[in-house]
């Protein structure tokens, strides 16, 4: 009989764990041969994302295949920004068209229930509780308001984000209402993970790292805080993820998460650190150590634990997402090496 394996959800909470818990951000990817199959039965990448069983099945992928302590449940976080008001393709980067560049553009925009308008998405998740069960906890997710606005302005991804930055300082007004549109419906999407069973709740803020201090406290803090505070009854962890975003931890405080996910910029407990040692922290092996030798990655594995002691608590993760073209057998590697530790 298979025991539940709740490290992630005990290390999350702040408690004292016998090692960190280790899952990987892109962990159903196209790295996995068993992924880019079931995505073929699919048809595409959003076919996939709607189709609950397919859904469900890559989720369980790297259960299965690498041993990881957690489940993410399979979907994007501009998932729940189609219904808005959106033609939505991938590329596999997405587009969003009609970009929204003016007050009218926002007024048009729509805060559609999530459980009528992603309806695919809760019933994935009611599929993955059953089958994990009896093995580890799943996670649900979504984009914070800023970096969901960054495709929704830009239509796309970009360099400089200047037409998202040209909204935030050129209109404050027409940027805070699109935050706030955006805010509103992240705090229901999300709840309503959480009411079909999502376990903990990571918000990926990609993009806040493009800001200043200053601006962030603006355009990001109450808006995080918001959907945070919303969810904070509701019990469950709560993550934090940006970007390039060292020059923000100061701010981050305001936040009101549980953990912080930091990518590989900084040793992990200088990470802490900076935080003032209030914050469970995630992270941190650069997505590009995984193209060395397996030993190589042990080893950088080892020392990333090592850090990660110093800090209140550690869930090991990659910086930032996995790429495509990694060895399995490097990843592997890797659980491996942080389970050992
Ligand atoms: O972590 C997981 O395994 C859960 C699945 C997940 C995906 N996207 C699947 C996906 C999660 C958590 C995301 C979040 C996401 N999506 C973010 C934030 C995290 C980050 O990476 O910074 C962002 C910015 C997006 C938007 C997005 N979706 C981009 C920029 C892309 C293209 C990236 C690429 O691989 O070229 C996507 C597509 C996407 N989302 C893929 C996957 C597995 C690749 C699609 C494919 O199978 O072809």
């Amino acid at each position: 009989v298979n025991r539940f394996n709740d490290l992630y959800l005990r290390a999350a909470r702040g408690e004292k764990t016998e090692r960190p818990p280790v899952w990987i951000m892109r962990q159903a990817g196209r790295y996995l041969p068993e992924y880019r199959a079931t995505r073929a039965k699919a048809g595409d990448f959003l076919g996939l994302c709607k189709n609950p069983e397919l859904a469900a099945e890559v989720t369980i992928q790297p259960i299965e295949i690498l041993g990881v302590d957690a489940a993410i449940l399979f979907s994007d976080i501009l998932i729940p920004v189609e219904p808005m008001g959106f033609a939505m393709t991938f590329d596999p980067s997405p587009v969003l068209d009609p970009p929204v560049r003016s007050r009218a553009d926002v007024e048009r925009l729509r805060v559609p229930d999530p459980e009528e308008s992603v309806p695919f998405v809760y019933e994935t998740i009611r599929i993955l509780r059953r089958e994990l069960a009896s093995r580890v906890p799943l996670i649900g997710f979504g984009g914070a308001p800023l970096t969901l606005a960054a495709y929704m302005v830009e239509g796309k991804g970009s360099k400089n984000f200047d037409k998202l930055k040209g909204l935030l300082y050129g209109d404050p007004r027409t940027a805070h209402a699109l935050l706030d549109k955006t805010t509103v419906v992240m705090e229901r999407y999300l709840a309503a993970q959480v009411r079909a069973g999502a376990q903990a709740i990571q918000l990926f803020d990609t993009w806040a790292g493009i800001l200043d201090p200053d601006s962030y406290e603006t355009f990001v803090v109450p808006y995080v805080r918001r959907i945070l505070d919303a969810l904070r009854p509701l019990g469950v962890p709560l993550v934090y993820f940006a970007v390039d975003a060292a020059h923000l931890y100061d701010a981050m405080d305001g936040c009101g998460a549980d953990v912080i996910g930091a990518d590989w910029r900084l040793p992990l407990s200088e990470v802490s650190r900076r935080l003032s040692g209030k914050f469970v922290v995630q992270g941190n092996l650069d997505p590009c150590v995984l193209y060395a030798s397996p030993e190589t990655i042990a080893a950088r594995a080892r020392e990333i634990v090592t850090e990660g002691r110093k800090a209140p608590g550690h869930v090991f993760n990659l910086g930032h997402g996995i790429l495509p073209d990694v060895p399995v057998d490097h990843v592997k590697a890797l659980v491996a090496a942080v389970k050992s530790a």
